[in-house]
This record gives structure tokens, C-alpha cells and sequence, in this order.
């Protein structure tokens, strides 16, 4: 991490956590990160629930003006129509959503979605006002054939094509092959393809936006290997799928700060 970025520490729910718990699951959240003072302006924090539950998130959010921020998992290419079970980014942001995930390898390779359409989905997201939460990473497949930033920057290059000086998204760099494996990428992985990531956004944009652009790493994120994932100069944050679901779990990730000097 920089101090000329905000970290945010994100948990993906995917599909899990049913509106009720979800109510619960924030409010259980807010107070306990509360209690221990946590400075939302210095660490971000934000949750992506299903959209079934966003409406609850955001009416608990706003009734007991909470910091936490919150997003959709997905959103169409499409603005309005015909299209049956797509969600589109107006709605999400009628719902007061900050961000939106778009590209995650689950919706890459189990609903094949192609660079093009997350480039799509990307652009719909910012034209929405929504700050898309691009995901790229590699397979263990890829890992064999390339070397490890190709797959994810080639991601990120298409993710972009729409993308100009000023607009703001987040990347995710979550190899295949970490996610839910109970084994994160080390520190020295997470860095060596952030920093490819952040070059690349310089080249498809410019400098300015690449040293403002948040990157985080995602894969088996947990409180015992959150500090070294943050030591790195070019990782702002992280993505967390199973350790976001419980919620000491959640909150000891947020509060990584308490664990080391940075
Ligand atoms: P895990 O933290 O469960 O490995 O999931 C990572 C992820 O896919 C977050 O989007």
C-alpha cells in the first residue's frame, strides 16, 4: 500500500447470506468495528452482498448512517429492456451502491463471459456512476504456459478499452488458483503482478490515473496473512470471499493495521 491511496478492504459474499442474515450480519459489523474505533476515512471498508439483500444493506446503512460501503457482485451491459434476470447499473445505483464487481473468474469461466463483455460491463458500470471493481488473474493452467502477469494484465488491457484519464475503477488481481484454496499467492507474487497491473493502466491511460488507482489482491485472505499482502508497495487492499462471511473474521482483516507497523 501507498499513502497516496485509500486501502479498502472488500468482502464478496457471492452467493451466500439471505437478506435477513445480511441485516444482521452489518449491523453485527458495524458495531464491532465501532467498538474498536475503526477510522473508515483511513481503511475502506465495504461489503458486496446479492442484489436480493441490497436493498436491506442500504435502508440499515442509511437509518443508522453507517461508513460501511456496499455494491453489486455483477451488472448487465445493458442500461434497460428485455432482458430477463439482468440487473442494471441505474438500479444499482438507485440503490446508493459505490461499486460494482465486474469480471470475476466465477462469471469468466462459469457463465463464459469474454474480455469484451466484461469490457462492456465495465463501461456500463462507469456510465451508471458506479465505480466498477474490475477482477482479473490467471489460472493454474495459465500459470503453466505463461508467466504470471500475462494472463491478468491481457485481462485488464481489454477490461479498459473504454477507459479514459479521470474515471475511477478498482482492480482486483485474484489468481484462479488462490481462490478458496485455503493458500493465498505470497507477497512477492501479489507484488510482482500488481505492479504489472498498475503499468498497465498507465499505458492504456496515463500516469496520473495508474498512481491513483486502487489495486487489491484477492485468494484465501485471512487475518494470519493480511499484513505481508499490505506490506506490498503496489497492493491497496484486498477482495475476500470466505473469511468476509464471518464477521470477527472480517473485521480482524479490516483492522490489519493493528496487527504490524506500516
Ligand atoms: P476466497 O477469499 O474465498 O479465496 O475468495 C476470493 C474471491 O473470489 C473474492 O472475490
Amino acid at each position: 500500500m501507498s499513502d497516496a491511496r485509500t486501502p479498502l478492504i472488500a468482502g464478496n459474499w457471492k452467493m451466500n447470506l439471505d437478506h435477513l442474515q445480511a441485516i444482521a450480519f452489518v449491523q453485527k459489523l458495524a458495531w464491532t468495528l465501532k467498538d474498536a474505533n475503526h477510522d473508515f476515512d483511513d481503511v475502506e471498508v465495504a461489503v458486496f452482498p446479492p442484489f436480493t439483500d441490497l436493498r436491506s444493506v442500504q435502508t440499515l446503512i442509511q437509518a443508522d448512517r453507517l461508513e460501511l460501503k456496499f455494491g453489486g457482485q455483477d451488472v448487465s451491459t445493458h442500461a434497460l429492456g428485455a432482458f430477463t434476470g439482468e440487473i442494471s447499473g441505474h438500479f444499482l445505483k438507485q440503490l446508493d451502491c459505490s461499486y460494482v464487481i465486474v469480471g470475476h473468474s466465477e462469471r469468466r469461466y462459469r457463465h463464459v463471459e469474454s474480455d469484451e463483455t466484461i469490457a462492456a460491463k465495465a463501461k456500463a458500470a462507469r456510465d451508471s456512476g458506479l465505480v466498477p471493481l474490475i477482477c482479473v488473474g490467471e489460472t493454474a493452467k495459465d500459470l503453466e504456459r505463461h508467466e504470471p502477469s500475462a494472463v491478468p494484465a491481457s485481462q485488464l488491457r481489454g477490461a479498459l478499452i473504454d477507459f479514459k484519464p479521470g474515471d475511477e475503477f478498482v482492480v482486483a488481481y485474484e489468481p484462479v488458483w488462490a481462490i478458496g484454496a485455503g493458500a493465498a499467492a505470497t507477497p512477492d507474487q501479489a507484488q510482482n503482478v500488481a505492479s504489472v497491473l498498475r503499468r498497465v493502466v498507465a499505458q492504456m491511460i496515463d500516469e496520473e490515473t495508474a498512481a491513483k488507482t486502487r489495486i487489491l489482491y484477492g485468494g484465501s485472505v485471512k487475518p494470519d496473512n493480511i499484513v505481508g499482502i499490505m506490506k506490498c508497495p503496489d497492493v491497496d487492499g484486498v477482495l475476500v470471499g470466505g473469511a468476509s462471511l464471518d464477521v470477527e473474521t472480517f473485521a480482524s482483516i479490516v483492522r490489519y493495521k493493528k496487527h504490524a507497523t506500516f
